[in-house]
């Protein structure tokens, strides 16, 4: 293999510029030329490539967000769109493809692998809802931020004696949510994964206000309703004075964590290796720290990562 490509598509996150940086790294080391699409598959279509060398990804290891940029791009599920990449990968020569993002560019990836373009995907989104890794990357980062976020939330909460119900991101997903409960001692996970009913949490918190506690947290994923609709059909039943908080997608951005620094390193360098060993249509996961390597037909068909062991902790420490 003489030329690769790279792109970062999707919901960007922290780590991709990381991990860009790891597979040219690598590639270069193994002499081939890398070239970055931007714009995800948009510059795919639009053959909108730049040479990657070690000068163009230095300085972005520690760099929140995709300096390749990420699109969402509706027009490459068409066999049209598709031809078209495949045509501008020909004329320039790209010989092997890393995907990075979430389940949509994953499955972009199959459908470039269908055609015959040796592929490798990194896992990059922040919902940690792709099959066969433990972490995505961005994951813990987005995490980072959002404990951030949450305690300071609490102690303007705690002096004004609120209820706060905090929105996360994670799609269809509650493991951000849940996660960050957790790790704030929050009261509430409200999560997609599992009923809730706003009757009874009015009740426990009416309790908790007669008790005298100053405050209360509910981290509610954005798969399991709207905060601020939920903040206001609470707040004359509770006691607490109620807000309603949305972080939005101050999650997504920010310095990568040393974990996803690491993992984003670890990533990059093994998709690079699996496209030159000939292992392709593959994506790149963590299992049990180990990175390991799954058919991508397997993860876009794969369940989405259970939450069963996450909620019975929540469950156990009270969220
Ligand atoms: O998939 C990542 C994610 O941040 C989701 O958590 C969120 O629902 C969505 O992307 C937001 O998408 P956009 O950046 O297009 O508004």
């Amino acid at each position: 293999m003489k030329k690769i490509g790279i792109l970062t598509s999707g919901g960007d996150c922290p780590g991709m510029n990381a991990a860009i940086r790891a597979a040219v790294r690598t590639a270069i080391r193994m002499n081939i030329e890398v070239v970055g699409f931007r714009k995800g598959y948009l510059g795919l279509m639009k053959g909108d490539a730049i040479p990657l060398d070690t000068k163009a990804v230095s300085g972005i290891l520690h760099r929140g967000g995709t300096f390749l940029q990420s699109a969402r791009s509706p027009e490459f599920k068409t066999p049209a769109g598709q031809r078209t990449a495949l045509n501008n990968l020909k004329a320039l020569g790209v010989e092997g493809m890393v995907v990075m993002g979430g389940d949509g560019s994953l499955t972009g990836a199959l459908a470039l692998h269908g055609l015959g373009v040796p592929v490798v995907g990194i896992p990059a989104s922040i919902d940690n809802d792709i099959p066969f890794t433990d972490m995505s990357l961005g994951v813990d980062t987005a995490l980072n931020n959002i404990i951030y976020a949450v305690d300071c939330i609490k102690d303007t909460a705690s002096s004004h004696a609120r209820a706060f119900v905090i929105e996360v991101m994670g799609r269809n997903s509650g493991y951000l949510a849940s996660i960050s409960a957790i790790a704030t001692g929050a009261e509430y996970a409200l999560v997609p994964e599992r009923e809730y009913d706003l009757a009874e949490i009015c009740q426990q918190l009416r309790a908790r206000y007669e008790e005298g506690r100053d405050n209360a947290i509910i981290i509610l994923a954005e798969g399991a309703g709207h905060g601020r609709e939920i903040a206001d059909s609470i707040k004359d039943a509770i006691g607490f004075e109620t807000r309603a908080t949305v972080l939005g997608h101050y999650q997504r951005g920010g310095a990568p964590t040393v974990f996803d620094r690491l993992l984003a390193s670890r990533f990059g360098k093994k998709s690079v290796e699996l496209l030159v060993a000939g292992t392709w249509g593959v994506m790149v996961g963590l299992s049990c720290n180990a990175v390991l390597a799954t058919p991508l037909e397997d993860v876009i068909k794969g369940e989405k990562r259970p939450q069963d062991e996450v909620l019975r902790l929540a469950e156990v420490l009270g969220v």
